[in-house]
């Protein structure tokens, strides 16, 4: 058995078997028109006793890996990849491994012909914002993150669901990171049920204007690169063909945002009526542009913080972010964070009233006999307190001051008589 891959096309892989690498490879390598700069390679090769056999159980384990068109190619990135070689070798006719190329070989930089400023009536200026407005939105989410929160809810949801993840890249190699979201869909699909995968993926990232949008289309009969997006498409999550898949196909959004647009990301979302589940800024709740949306509960916290996302060197960085969603959340374990008492059991030095007369309550507590607003830092939201009979009595942010100082900004909620 042997996987093979073109230096061309990063985002395939061709899993075979044959009696004779050699002159296997020599075939691939003298195949009518192709590029002689596209060089295939083997990544992995292995014996087996019955590589029929071997072939038939790979072609079972990953239907919405293959290509569509041609079911001798496999979707590839680096993860998937080791994930291929792990099966073929935990196979029990598997022999001994005869090739192992390591990710950092088989990393493969495409160089894209860049067109020049002026054919792309972009000023310097523009290049700057534009490189300054990437640099703020490559932080990409860590695997061990999208697998804790999704594993929180019901598996069912996601069965003959459209997921369409909608700033994601599914394909690694040195210029990108692949999407940990695009990543834990594709190996999940079959034991979620999932009936497609969509994931577009903005053509001005980290390699600025050159690249074009892209798009990936994972269905249990194979997957699909390209078939559905046009070029010029620029993947961004407001193109029109990505807005016609939002509205026409998809079931749940699922993604982490570029922070950059996330006012704007939020209104597509919530206003397409469609379900989701994304990752924003933590602060989110107790800011005026998305308080809105938590009042008129149109949307609510997930289960998870995010402390930490990779940067585009794959570093790890401190961020603050959280999960945010309109599926069913169900036994929240943060409702044991908050604290509600009477308000003569708050302990003094957690509550205050500041110049107007507003009660200031800290550190969780929350007051269960209090009649009026009161004011509370975005924690407890965060730990479900809308959940447990409180309402948001503004739509913007309240900033307190204590004799004309001003202190950190909150969010009024009053006790009402609606609890879920
Ligand atoms: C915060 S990163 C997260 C990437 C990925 N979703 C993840 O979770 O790792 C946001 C990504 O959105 C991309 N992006 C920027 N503007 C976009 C747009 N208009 N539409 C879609 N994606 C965009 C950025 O290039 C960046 O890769």
């Amino acid at each position: 058995m042997y996987i093979v891959q073109a230096s061309l096309e990063p985002s395939r892989c061709k899993i075979g078997r044959t009696d004779d690498l050699e002159r296997r490879l020599k075939e691939y390598n003298a195949m009518t028109g192709k590029s002689k700069n596209n060089v295939y390679q083997y990544l992995f090769a292995g014996e087996v006793k019955d590589a029929g056999q071997v072939e038939k159980a790979v072609k079972e384990k990953y239907p919405h890996l293959r290509e569509e068109k041609s079911r001798e190619i496999y979707f590839y990135n680096a993860v998937l990849f080791k994930d291929y070689v792990a099966f073929i070798k935990a196979h029990k006719l598997f022999v001994k491994e005869i090739i192992f190329k390591s990710e950092d070989k088989i990393v493969k930089i495409v160089k894209k012909t860049t067109p020049s400023l002026e054919e792309r009536s972009i000023s310097r200026k523009d290049v700057l914002q534009k490189a300054q407005k990437v640099k703020n939105d490559e932080f990409y989410t860590r695997y061990e993150d999208v697998e804790k929160e999704i594993r929180m809810y019901d598996k069912s949801i996601w069965q003959d669901k459209i997921i369409f993840c909608n700033c994601d890249d599914p394909v690694d190699n040195d210029e990108k990171r692949t999407s940990a979201f695009g990543l834990y869909f594709l190996r999940n699909f079959e034991e979620l049920k999932v009936k497609k995968l969509i994931c577009t993926h903005y053509g001005g990232g980290i390699d600025l204007f050159n690249a074009g949008g892209k798009g990936y289309i994972f269905t249990k009969e194979g997957f699909d690169e390209g078939k559905q997006f046009p070029s010029g498409y620029s993947g961004s999550f407001d193109d029109p063909l990505s807005l016609q898949i939002l509205r026409d196909e998809a079931d749940i959004v699922c993604t982490n945002p570029p922070f950059s647009r996330a006012i704007h990301f939020w209104k597509t979302i919530i206003e397409s009526g469609k379900k989701f589940l994304i990752i924003s800024n933590i602060t989110n709740v107790i800011n005026t542009a998305y308080i809105p949306y938590f009042k008129e509960g149109k949307v609510w916290t997930g289960y998870n913080r995010i402390d930490w996302f990779l940067d585009s060197k794959r570093q790890l960085v401190d961020a603050a972010g959280h999960w945010y969603t309109n599926l069913a959340v169900k036994n929240r374990p943060k409702y044991k964070n908050l604290k509600i008492l009477k308000l003569k059991e708050i302990p003094e030095k957690y509550k205050k009233y500041d110049d107007n007369k507003i009660l200031l309550v800290d550190n969780c507590y929350i007051p269960e006999d209090y009649k009026k607003p009161f004011a509370v830092s975005a924690r407890p939201i965060l730990n479900g307190l809308l959940e447990k009979g409180y309402t948001i009595m503004q739509e913007k942010r309240y900033t307190p001051y204590i004799n004309g100082k001003e202190c950190f900004a909150r969010i009024l909620v009053q006790k009402t008589c609606r609890q879920s």
